[in-house]
């Protein structure tokens, strides 16, 4: 079990704004320097093969604006387990990826792909990343990633988030049921749950009441959000509501 759930801030969306007009602003190394300050745990950025927001040059520029342990997302490539063993983060989240796609769409198929999915576990763990794998809540997939040795798994929250939207209460409190189950299967082997995808205000609570969940990633919403309130805001509500959730399942 987790007592503090932490936040990583997942900082992409910066980038995607700079790239929008070329140029360095806004700087995703100062939203790193930032997020530090406003108390984010960590750090997630995902350098996408055709790097649409965060860059290669913004590695270094991140990890030198702030103190936070950075998870780095990236797909299961040679090109990416090459950068990632270099640049040596302190996690590597392994994400399914499509160039069509607008986000991360669906969780990492490990039960149909450990084959591949297996060596660049290994050759991250072996430069010292924690390797999480970016799976739907789901035992087959929980199962697989014990069997190839990845100790964190990161569930995924995108279905539920748009069930949160579409208000179909039935469905969506099946897919909580599922993510309360994952959670609990990754514990028993010994994985640590994480999730992340489409959080926001007001979808986070019933996540961060998942008392075996130890991290949530969160981006989309809180870099949308930081641009009416400012980004300590953004990072500070959003923290108080998960501790808020913690303690009330607790109570
Ligand atoms: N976790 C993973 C593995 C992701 O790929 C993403 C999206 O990049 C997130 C968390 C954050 O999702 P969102 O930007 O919707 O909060």
């Amino acid at each position: 079990m987790s007592d503090r759930l932490r936040l990583g801030l997942n900082i992409d969306h910066v980038a995607t704004i700079r790239n929008a007009r070329g140029g360095a602003h806004p700087d995703p190394a100062r939203a790193a320097a930032m997020a530090y300050e406003a108390g984010a745990d960590g750090l997630t950025i995902h350098l996408r093969e055709d790097r649409r927001h965060i860059r290669d040059g913004d590695l270094q520029a991140i990890r030198l604006a702030s103190p936070l342990p950075i998870n780095l997302e990236m797909a299961a490539t040679d090109e990416m387990c090459a950068i990632a063993t270099g640049f040596q983060p302190h996690a590597a989240c392994i994400v399914p990826e499509k160039r069509e796609e607008r986000t991360t769409e669906g969780g990492l198929d490990v039960a149909g792909q450990h084959n591949s999915i297996a060596p660049i576990v290994r050759e991250l763990a072996d430069a010292g990343c924690r390797v999480s794998l970016f799976i739907e809540p789901d035992p087959v997939q929980i199962a697989v990633s014990e069997v190839i040795g990845a100790p964190v798994v990161e569930l995924h929250t995108g279905r539920y988030a748009e069930l949160w939207l579409q208000g179909d209460e039935a469905a969506l409190n099946d897919e909580l049921d599922r993510l309360q189950v994952a959670a609990r299967e990754a514990r028993a082997r010994g994985l640590e749950p994480h999730a992340g995808h489409g959080l926001t205000y007001d979808n986070v609570k019933p996540i961060a009441a998942i008392p075996e969940i130890a991290e949530l990633n969160i981006g989309h919403f809180l870099i949308g959000e930081a641009i009416f309130t400012g980004l300590p805001s953004a990072v500070q509500r959003m923290r108080a509501l998960m501790d808020e959730a913690r303690k009330e399942a607790a109570a």
